[in-house]
């Protein structure tokens, strides 16, 4: 089997070098033979091919073809049916060369001979052209046929996307393969890895779209690795189905792609905070110690992890009654604590024919297991010895595997891990069930049929996170189910967070991270987080350290690592470390109410937590290149903060902080730090631009730097000028309630504004309107500053009855303030950081804070 794959893709590498005519097989889109114009787009005939481009929304289009008379139309894992159903009327137009349509933004022309699709913007700039015809290549076992689209690829195109991958941010010049593997041990370059998500967007000179690949196969793409301006991407089977997402700014992209396929449901607010996991905590004193040791040391916390020890013969669904004696009893234990229990349930079920195991007697019962091509059961080695493989393409099988929940969730645990969901089979060289082995389609928009893993391998994992989400919504229905999953496709976000697999203790592994995670939330995963200290091997006490101090501003904060390996735990290597790690973990928590409205803001849009610098500033270059390419591993976390770690984590040198062209403050003085000439945000920040409004015209802003000596006790992080960060005081856990007062900084700048959202942070109420949310902006000149606080939307109570209010860079102790218009006093100045603190009682109204350095505030 391995050999017939590689062979299907040296054919491919071989047209790549052009010898076409060697393979008599291939079917060659080759030119436009006739067309008929639809309402949506257009259908083009190419000898007996098909080619059809419809226009879902003016400014998204789906792109199918057929080598036969028959387009693909069965339904999609990834694409919600509301967006792959929607049309958008066109204008057809046609000429000697082209026929194609217009949208308002899109001009979509295909040449008539050789039949090459190019798709314009309302200016008439290309944004995206085949440089050659689509082809197909007939599978020589199955007869499946496997294709690849070929465009071109200008010199300053960019690529970001394509999920977890071990490398650069930017994926031009590399080609990756998209299979879902357990890759134990992962190294920078490694491919593929867990996920597989087909989905990419670009960035030429601020100029952006997306691509997405509807297609579950074993697929590839390659960013001018194989030919030098050109990019390409194929699968080894199934349709030639993809989407064109236009910007033209990249956050615009991110949400059609989140329109697309939707977005990731709010989280349980717990799952933001500090989680403890380690292969495994053997016993319930053990775990109980950990939870002791990280109340008494004044670790802020919220979730321990259990890996497979705590299981009969590591047997999913289980508990082993002598390590953990009084399970239900123990999980209340430490909810009492304040934390929340997540269990390992990995997707194999133990193979025990002549067994009272309920998991396999039941999923056999059901008929819910994959089989051999001969219809005897499939069986293959994992954690507990022989095991079976849910088929969850079925429906039926996700219920009920759904079902299998019900005593845990039910006892009290929170939230549920699905891992080694490649699925991963041990002793086998793929490392994953066998390609022939079959399970069956069933469910709403598919027709019923029997599959191979071919089809349905990459989409195994989702599809098993898909059955524990949607089984404990079945289960409580009113409670944010919590789920990890190791492998995921596309569109797995709406019912998992996920991880990156099983890195190593190394520094590198370190700087690694932060891109992979940035990648994941371009691609709707903005929950996503890595193993903390590093999964293989054990880190030195100062890589723990630094690695502690990035990760409290990633979206998962998940300490974890493999069995063996020396203890892991933020108290690990004396109460220096510790003290340094417990400041770090403090400011996450410090920071949960701006931390919490930015996952809302994510939940809605798809806007994700963790951002890449080009995401928020588009044109911060001169020549609109993204700022990311030169920045090291600088990243956004939320829209206000950067948070710029050394580029080599290892390193003792001084690096240079590149900043976007807005006015920076230092989060830790509040100092400002920059004061560039600001790049209006409106034209292509926060809110993105509207679609059809035309670029900004471009205007060189000089990158500013600022250079940092590292050090191990400090982390640079700064916040744009022209925000406002709502945070609280210190707390142990997500469930406890702050004490004191709501703190807003407000940090001068253009186009200043910010938000708070907040709710019960576990149940679905905010749907019904039980939320809180506040909006803010501020106005400022040299020797004056306006604060609206918006009214209050929604019932949810506040916690705190005052708002300390925090002015950056205020210029003196002068400071007349008023509140409505009424003489506001006791101010008080922070001289050495120049900050003026107004305290200011809790309302659910609208209000106007106005402070002057002279008398006339009001
Ligand atoms: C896999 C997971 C790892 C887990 C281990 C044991 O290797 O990636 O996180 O600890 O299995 O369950």
């Amino acid at each position: 089997m391995a050999m017939r794959i590689q062979k299907t893709w040296m054919v491919w590498g071989l047209f790549l070098l052009s010898v076409s005519s060697a393979f008599a097989q291939h079917v060659v889109l080759g030119r436009v033979d006739s067309f008929r114009a639809l309402p949506s787009g257009i259908e083009i005939q190419s000898g007996e091919g098909l080619v059809c481009i419809r226009s879902l929304r003016d400014d998204v289009l789906r792109i199918t073809a057929s080598p036969s008379s028959t387009l693909p139309d069965e339904g999609s894992w990834a694409v919600l049916p509301a967006s792959r159903d929607s049309r958008f009327g066109v204008t057809p137009f046609s000429d000697s060369s082209f026929v194609g349509f217009d949208t308002p933004l899109l001009h979509v022309r295909v040449r008539r001979d050789p039949l090459e699709i190019e798709i314009e913007d309302a200016q008439g700039h290309t944004l995206l052209a085949n440089s050659q015809p689509m082809r197909y290549f007939p599978d020589d076992s199955k007869g499946d046929a496997g294709f690849r689209v070929w465009m071109h690829m200008p010199a300053a195109e960019h690529f970001f996307g394509l999920g977890e991958q071990a490398g650069p941010l930017d994926r031009r010049g590399n080609a990756y393969t998209l299979w879902n593997t357990d890759a134990y041990r992962w190294q920078g370059g490694t491919n593929p890895l867990y996920d597989s998500i087909p989905f990419f967007l670009t960035d030429t000179a601020g100029v952006s779209y997306g691509l997405y690949l509807d297609n579950t196969w074993r697929s590839e793409f390659d960013f001018g690795k194989a030919l030098r301006s050109q990019f390409s991407f194929g699968a080894e089977g199934g349709p030639l189905d993809y989407y064109f997402l236009y910007g033209p700014a990249p956050k615009k992209v991110v949400e059609d792609y989140a329109w697309l396929t939707g977005t990731a449901p709010l989280p349980p607010r717990w799952a933001l905070g500090f989680q403890q996991s380690r292969y495994s905590y053997g016993t319930e004193q053990e775990l109980r110690g950990v939870a002791d040791r990280l109340r008494s040391g004044r670790i802020p916390s919220d979730v321990l992890y259990m890996d497979i020890a705590y299981q009969v013969k590591n047997r999913p669904f289980t508990v082993d009654a002598t390590k953990f004696p009084g399970f239900p009893g123990f999980v209340e234990e430490l909810k009492r604590k304040h934390f929340h229990v997540v269990l390992i349930t990995d997707l194999h079920i133990a193979y025990l024919p002549n067994d009272d195991y309920a998991p396999f007697n039941s999923g056999e019962a059901g008929n819910h297991f994959l089989h051999n091509p001969d219809g005897s059961l499939y069986v293959g080695p994992v954690w507990p010895g022989p095991s079976v493989f849910p088929d969850f393409t079925q429906q039926a099988t996700r219920r009920w595997w759904g079902t299998l929940y019900k005593t845990f969730y039910g006892e009290g645990v929170s939230g549920f891990w699905n891992d080694m969901n490649e699925p991963s089979v041990f002793n086998s060289t793929t490392k994953t069930i066998p390609l022939d082995v079959v399970g069956q389609i069933e469910g709403p928009g598919f027709q019923t049929r029997t599959v191979t893993q071919r089809e349905i391998h990459n989409i195994m994992g989702m599809l098993n996170s898909r059955g524990t989400d949607e089984g404990l919504l079945r289960l409580k229905p009113n409670q944010r189910p919590f789920v990890l999953t190791r492998a995921t496709f596309a569109g797995g976000q709406r019912y998992a967070a996920t991880w990156t697999g099983d890195n190593s203790s190394s520094w590198s592994h370190l700087r690694l991270s932060t891109p992979m995670l940035e990648s994941l939330g371009l691609c709707g995963f903005y929950m996503a987080g890595d193993d903390i200290g590093g999964y293989a091997g054990s880190p030195s006490m100062d890589l723990l350290t630094k690695w502690i101090e990035v990760g409290s501003f990633n979206p998962i904060e998940r300490d974890h690592t493999e069995i063996g390996s020396n203890p892991q735990e933020p108290w690990v290597g004396g109460p220096e470390q510790e003290a340094i790690r417990r400041h770090f973990i403090d400011q996450r928590y410090r920071l949960l109410p701006y931390f919490y409205t930015t996952a809302e803001e994510a939940s809605r849009t798809g806007i994700p937590i963790m951002r890449p610098l080009f995401l928020e500033f588009p044109d911060a270059t001169p020549d609109r290149s993204p700022l990311d390419l030169t920045a090291g591993n600088e990243f956004l976390f939320g829209p206000d903060l950067l948070v710029a770690p050394p580029p080599y984590p290892d390193e003792v040198q001084s690096y240079a902080v590149t900043f976007p062209p807005v006015p920076w403050y230092d989060y830790w003085t509040g100092r400002l730090v920059t004061k560039a000439a600001p790049a209006p945000r409106s034209a292509t920040g926060a809110q993105g631009r509207a679609a059809g409004e035309s670029e900004a015209p471009l205007k060189p802003a000089p990158v500013q730097t600022v250079t940092v000596q590292p050090t191990l006790a400090t982390l640079p992080v700064y916040v744009r000028g022209g925000s406002l960060v709502p945070m609280q005081p210190l707390v142990q856990s997500t469930g406890q309630t702050p004490q004191g007062p709501l703190e807003l900084r407000v940090y001068p700048g253009p186009d200043c504004r910010g938000s708070l959202y907040q709710d019960d942070g576990t149940t679905f109420d905010y749907r019904h309107g039980d939320y809180l949310r506040v909006d803010y902006s501020c106005q400022s000149g040299p020797d004056r500053l306006t604060l609206n606080i918006g009214a209050q939307e929604g019932t949810y109570p506040a916690w705190w009855k005052s708002i300390d209010i925090a002015v950056y860079n205020w210029p003196s102790a002068q400071a007349h303030v008023r509140l409505n218009g009424q003489v506001l006093s006791g101010s008080t100045y922070d001289a050495a950081n120049h900050v003026l603190h107004v305290r200011i009682p809790q309302s659910t109204a609208s209000r106007i804070v106005v402070v002057t350095t002279g008398g006339a505030a009001g």
